[in-house]
């Protein structure tokens, strides 16, 4: 097993490792296995001891602090929470067929997973450390060199001070219970829950109070949409929105895209997940190109920073069938048809209604 993962993952890279789940892993389960939970990497992935990791928290702080995963656990109080990570990058095949995206992997519906995270408040450090009044961002920063960011530097990314001082941003040593593999940022990774995966810094090292945000690569030149007034295929990097919140997003876990299925009822079931401090309000799901829609069942999603889950019973008659799936939030926010209008550069944050072709064959067609 590569990283603890299970060996059916889809790879779009061994080094730096890259991989998502098949579909199927991810359904009907509030939290992700860790063996199912995708990765995301931009350099090699560190193997780090618990023992000599301190973390150097700096910057427009009165006091600066340096300290031991030991202190964090003696200092502080424990804090446990699920959330979900979504990469930027999920669904970007999605736009990869509205137009190429050179140099950025292929990422389908999986690279989004859910788990329960154990660790400290960050806004009980930066108490500790004192914020001057002209805190305005705070940035975190790992060991691992990113060649892909120019220059090759190590990986880093910041939030605003209101959101890293909200309570539910934590510095993280464990995932469903267990340690936190090296793979997600062992033996500590800051967990930034309603926002991109890409805040969520692994193996945090430095955690440094800035006037504005980060000049690392991946939060001044990269995770950035185009102005909304420019051409997106002019647009310059470091130009446009930096970005923070996910999306409101869903897809179709199963059946698989390309599936094959017998005529009849068919289980249908996906996630959907909303921008942070929204919820997800209905999920509909449509096997004619939109004319008519189901409503699907909503599971409660295991936390305010969470997916939910969905599902459906559809009558599926003999024939190539795309099913499509919409989520609604409670703001009144619904999915795009098409992908057409999202494309940019990097090819982030794709929240098309989301599309699985599967073939129906009848009950005799398919024994035979
Ligand atoms: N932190 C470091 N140090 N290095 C990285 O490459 N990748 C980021 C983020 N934190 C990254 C990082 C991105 S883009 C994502 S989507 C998430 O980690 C992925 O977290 P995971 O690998 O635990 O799923």
């Amino acid at each position: 097993m590569v990283h603890g993962k299970r060996n059916d993952m889809i790879v779009h890279q061994q080094e730096p490792y890259n991989a998502e789940p098949p579909r199927a892993a991810l359904a009907d389960r509030a939290l992700t296995p860790l063996d199912a939970f995708y990765s995301r990497n931009h350099g090699p992935i560190p193997h780090i001891d618990q023992e000599t990791w301190r973390v150097r928290v700096e910057g427009l702080v009165e006091h600066q602090l340096q300290l031991s995963l030991a202190q964090l656990r003696e200092t502080f109080e424990q804090q446990t929470l699920v959330a979900t990570l979504q990469c930027a990058g999920n669904r970007r095949t999605g736009l990869l067929e509205i137009r190429d995206i050179p140099g950025e992997a292929p990422w389908g519906a999986t690279a989004t997973s859910t788990a329960e995270w154990t660790g400290i408040r960050l806004s009980d450090v930066l108490g500790a450390a004192g914020l001057e009044p002209t805190a305005g961002h705070v940035e975190f920063v790992g060991p691992d060199i990113a060649r892909d960011a120019k220059p090759p530097q190590p990986y880093g990314s910041s939030i605003p001070v209101h959101k890293a001082s909200s309570g539910e941003v934590l510095l993280a040593w464990a995932m469903n219970g267990e340690p936190l593999p090296a793979v997600h940022g062992g033996p500590v990774r800051v967990v930034v829950p309603g926002y991109i995966g890409a805040r969520s810094v692994k193996w945090v090292q430095r955690v440094t109070v800035l006037e504005q945000p980060s000049d690392n690569y991946f939060q001044a030149v990269a995770y950035r949409l185009p102005p909304v007034d420019a051409d997106p295929a002019a647009g310059g990097p470091g130009q446009g929105r930096s970005l923070a919140s996910v999306t409101l997003n869903s897809e179709i876990l199963t059946p698989d895209d390309g599936e094959l299925l017998p005529a009849g009822r068919s289980r249908v079931t996906g996630y959907a997940i909303a921008p942070d401090g929204d919820s997800v309000a209905r999920v509909e799901v449509s096997v004619d190109e939109g004319r008519t829609w189901h409503q699907a069942g909503i599971q409660a999603p295991p936390s305010a920073w969470a997916w939910c889950h969905w599902q459906t019973a559809l009558e599926l008659a003999p024939g190539d069938v795309q099913i499509v799936a919409r989520a609604r939030s409670n703001a009144g926010d619904t999915q795009p048809e098409s992908a057409e209008a999202l494309w940019n550069p990097k090819g982030y944050m794709n929240n098309s209604w989301a599309r699985v072709q599967v073939t129906v064959r009848d009950a005799e067609e398919s024994s035979s």
